[in-house]
């Protein structure tokens, strides 16, 4: 298994892996729109090749988390996935590990991603518990938050805002 940054012959496979795993094609619309948008980082958009073949995609997107005294820099990971005939083999783990590394390479500090129980094998916790939440927060709210360096979250709480290119998926997340 390889993890590359992705390449212009890799959008459509990449538009495949996640519309295929979500069942619809916000998240690939996503992808394509953010990749338009000012502050786009390539190579925070990752592949997993296995045998020459893209099975996994993920992509990290700067947001803050804004509160009344101020704004703090974190990472997103959105969206995350892998073609079903390739899941159990490690791709996604090492996809969120490659970013991982890459984001405490770059002095990033808090990291963060709205899913499920997967990524508590890397570390992430609930991001309420610790008062940082997404816009509206709703019941069972599933922002979790990696610390890139110790206590990075200490004192950093409120609300995430997100590139202009997440506001559709945000709106289908209330519907
Ligand atoms: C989640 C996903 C990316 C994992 O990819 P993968 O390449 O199969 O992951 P790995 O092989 O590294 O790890 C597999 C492990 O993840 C666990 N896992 C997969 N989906 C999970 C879920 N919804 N909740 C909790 N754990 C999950 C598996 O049970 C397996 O556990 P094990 O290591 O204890 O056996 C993949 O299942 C997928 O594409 N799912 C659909 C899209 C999705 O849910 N994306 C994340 C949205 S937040």
């Amino acid at each position: 298994m390889i993890i590359r940054q992705e390449r212009t012959e890799d959008f459509d496979i990449i538009d495949q892996i996640h519309d295929k795993a979500f069942g619809h094609d916000w998240e690939s619309k996503l992808i394509r729109n953010l990749r338009t948008e000012e502050g786009y980082d390539p190579t925070l958009s990752l592949v997993a090749e296995h045998d020459g073949q893209v099975v996994g995609h993920i992509l990290f997107s700067r947001v803050t988390i804004e509160s009344p005294v101020g704004s703090h820099p974190a990472l997103i990971l959105a969206p995350l996935a892998v073609f079903k005939k390739y899941r159990g083999i490690k791709a996604g783990t090492m996809l969120v590990s490659e970013g991982i590394r890459i984001a405490k390479e770059r002095g990033e500090t808090i990291m963060l991603v709205y899913g499920h129980r997967f990524y508590e094998r890397f570390g992430f916790t609930l991001a309420h518990e610790k008062g940082i939440f997404r816009p509206n927060p709703i019941k069972g709210e599933l922002v979790r938050i990696l610390e890139l360096e110790e206590n990075a979250a200490d004192g950093v709480m409120g609300v995430i805002k997100y590139p202009v290119s997440f506001r559709p998926l945000i709106e289908e997340w209330y519907k």
